[in-house]
């Protein structure tokens, strides 16, 4: 791997705390940085070098999901880092940031390979951008990569105007969007676990499967970020990414051995397929949902318009469900169902397919089989479970569900950040999220964040710490189906 300059704007903030350090430092840990690296922290307050490091330090011994046991390899590891001072609008800032930039290079004998990272908030991107050309930050003889996190826009319009700042000083295939979901071990295992186990190669088709469920369910409510999520809601907070890029990741159907190019073409082709919503489809497809007071995990917890930060008349959504088609040849027929939302009562990202049943039932028996399911855990926990159907052997007749279980040793799972970054060091774009898919995603979802905006869609409240409202259970029984697992 070559060695690269790590250019970090927003150094100070809570994300670097919580992720950025701790997921470069498990990546340190496993020999997979390059042997010579740089970090350079960014941030509006004056910083000594020494302090930036002791602040890493912190947060590496808070949130790294590895301890400590070597003290001595903290200290080269932290060694890396160095600290500058800018201002985002003024260009002079990024002048002096290329004269450390360079010096470092120079002490360490580093190729000119550069990663930005803005983890600072969307409306800076652009002047960022724009910044690193004018400064000549940008001009490498080596390579430059950007990494920037979501909101890519607010809407279909927004994030155009962003990309098109982008653009102005980095190409398409320099820039790496996270989508964290796309880091998560069990959607980077869909390929494989589709490709290298024949039994499910075999009914992976819409012959055999009856619908397919998303579902990403949180216990939290707004927490600090009350501005924010009033602004934005479920639809573009999750929805419009994390969903909708599972479901691509789900859908697609990839030769062999596919490199980032063909991942990106398949997911273009899966949003191409997907079902345009009018808005009146929107009303019979989508459910808009906001959480009232409630318990949540044992405590009671205000309802959305009560919190912190919020407009007392908010229509805003915290949950979204929606029913969806893939129109290809592949899929037609076959509802994908994806809902997600706040304060519900379980922390849970998983999707299940629901196989059908094509199965006469056996002669004069009055046998009630339940559908197959395959589940695949997301998170919190990673892991798989195939609902099957068995006669309980000590007890007589009766056919009942039963299930086969994996779940992977949580210690051991890789954060998504340490994946992702260490896919951006080594110019691997497989599992970020490509501008056409960003582009054609809020093109879909554009008629569903139009048609709450008019209105047209009910607001369904549900109280905190319940399954969501019952508009979401509506729509599959509609279809004959439920949603499972719900506790
Ligand atoms: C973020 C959203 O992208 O994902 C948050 O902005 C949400 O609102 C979070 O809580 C969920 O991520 P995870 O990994 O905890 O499922």
């Amino acid at each position: 791997m070559e060695a690269a300059t790590f250019i970090l704007f927003g150094s100070t903030g809570d994300l670097a705390k919580r992720k950025i350090y701790p997921a470069l430092f498990n990546l340190y840990l496993d020999g997979k940085l390059p042997t010579a690296f740089s970090v350079i922290g960014l941030g509006r307050k004056a910083v000594s070098d020494a302090e930036f490091q002791s602040r890493i330090e912190q947060s590496i011994r808070s949130f790294s999901r590895r301890r400590v046991q070597d003290e001595a390899g903290l200290k080269t590891f932290l060694e890396a880092f160095r600290y500058s001072s800018l201002d985002i609008p003024v260009l002079g800032d990024y002048s002096r940031l290329l004269e450390l930039v360079k010096r470092r290079e120079a002490e360490l004998g580093i190729p000119e390979n550069r990663i930005f990272y803005m983890s600072v908030a969307p409306e800076f991107f652009g002047t960022i951008a724009h910044s690193i050309k004018e400064s000549g930050l940008g001009a490498v003889t080596g390579w430059k990569r950007l990494i920037i996190e979501k909101p890519f826009g607010r809407d279909l319009t927004t994030a155009r105007e962003l990309n098109a700042k982008l653009a102005q000083s980095f190409e398409e295939r320099e820039i790496f969007r996270i989508d964290h979901y796309l880091g998560k071990p069990m959607i980077q295992n869909l390929e494989d676990l589709e490709y290298t186990n024949p039994i499910l190669q075999a009914l992976w088709t819409n012959r055999y499967i009856a619908n397919v469920q998303i579902t990403a369910s949180e216990t939290v409510g707004v927490e600090e970020r009350a501005g924010y999520y009033d602004h934005y809601g479920a639809v573009r907070d999750m929805f419009q990414n994390h969903m909708l890029q599972i479901l691509m990741m789900l859908a697609l159907q990839l030769p062999k051995h596919s490199t980032a190019d063909n991942v990106a073409f398949k997911k273009k082709l899966v949003l191409e397929s997907l079902r345009p919503l009018s808005k009146e489809d929107v009303r019979l497809n989508v459910v808009r949902g906001q959480y009232t007071s409630g318990v949540v995990e044992g405590k009671t917890v205000p309802g959305y318009t009560e919190e912190k930060g919020i407009d007392k008349a908010s229509a805003n959504d915290t949950f979204i469900a929606a029913r969806l088609w893939i129109d290809n040849y592949f899929w037609s027929e076959v509802p994908f169902y994806i809902r997600t939302g706040k304060r519900l009562n379980e922390k849970s990202t998983r999707i299940v397919i629901q196989f059908k049943d094509p199965l006469e039932k056996p002669n004069g028996k009055n046998m009630q089989a339940a559908p197959n399911l395959l589940i695949i855990e997301i998170g919190p926990e990673a892991g798989i479970s195939f609902q099957l159907n068995l006669k309980e052997p000590n007890q007589g007749e009766g056919i009942e569900p039963i299930h086969i279980r994996y779940s992977a040793d949580q210690k051991d799972v890789p954060e998504a950040y340490e994946k992702l970054f260490r896919d951006a060091l080594i110019g691997d774009s497989t599992f970020f999220a490509h501008w056409d898919e960003v582009e054609m995603s809020w093109q879909w979802v554009q008629p569903i964040l139009e048609a709450f905006e008019e209105n047209l869609v009910p607001l369904e409240l549900y109280p905190a710490g319940s399954n969501g409202p019952s508009a979401a259970h509506k729509l599959l029984q509609q279809d004959g189906y439920q949603w499972w697992l719900d506790p």
